[in-house]
């Protein structure tokens, strides 16, 4: 089919919006089960980045499920399109010159490896690999208990798959470490490979 559809050049590039910010644009992607601290890191450590004057955005998996994402469900093919369209949506938001954070489930390894591929050497996958058995035990919006009981069905973790990062950036059980020890965590990574001076 021909789209007619040309790739637009324009005079402001990335590079020259992130410069006027002083900051390397990036996505910091946290995947991980329901339950196992990805908002609530994603929320610390935006809070951290702002403190020291970085211009951030959060992304957050039940928030866009509430506008952007409102008609997508939980079968395998509507949580790769919503993945997809928070890769696009970060991508934009990495062009526009911003820090971007993510916190969705994401389970599906070519689904997050395709974010990876829009964004060359600017995705830092985190894995928040806090175990099933301590995510069932939190339980913070009811939902295990619910999907135990057959109310719920493909929950992740229960009857639909979560398949691990092979090769995250990092990986931070919450189980293991406070919520300020990894938010320091993934500050030093972002301070090793560049993307911010201090925090
Ligand atoms: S993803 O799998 O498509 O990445 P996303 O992060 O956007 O999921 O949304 C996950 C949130 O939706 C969970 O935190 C939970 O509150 C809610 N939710 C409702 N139904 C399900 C389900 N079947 N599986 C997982 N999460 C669900």
């Amino acid at each position: 089919m021909e789209r007619n559809l040309r790739w637009q050049s324009l005079a402001v590039d990335r590079d020259g919006r992130a410069a006027i910010k002083a900051q390397r644009p990036c996505m910091i992607w946290l995947t991980g089960l329901s339950g196992s601290g990805k908002s609530t890191l994603a929320d610390a450590l935006e809070r951290r980045l702002f403190a020291v004057g970085r211009h951030t955005y959060l992304l957050d998996g039940d928030n866009l499920r509430h506008g952007l994402n409102r008609d997508l469900g939980f079968s395998a093919d509507d949580r790769c399109e919503n993945i997809r369209r928070v890769g696009e949506v970060g991508a934009l938001m990495v062009d526009a010159g911003l820090i971007a954070i993510a916190a969705f489930i994401s389970p599906f390894r070519a689904d997050r490896d395709l974010v990876r591929e829009l964004l060359p050497a600017r995705f830092v996958e985190v894995h928040v690999s806090t175990p099933l058995s301590v995510c069932e035990e939190r339980d913070p919006k009811g939902l295990y208990r619910k999907a135990r009981a057959g109310e719920l069905k493909q929950f992740t973790g229960i009857d639909s798959p979560f398949e691990a990062p092979l090769a995250a950036e990092l990986t931070l059980d919450t189980s293991k470490l406070s919520v300020e020890e990894a938010v320091d965590r993934i500050c030093n990574y972002m301070v090793t490979a560049g993307y911010i001076e201090a925090f």
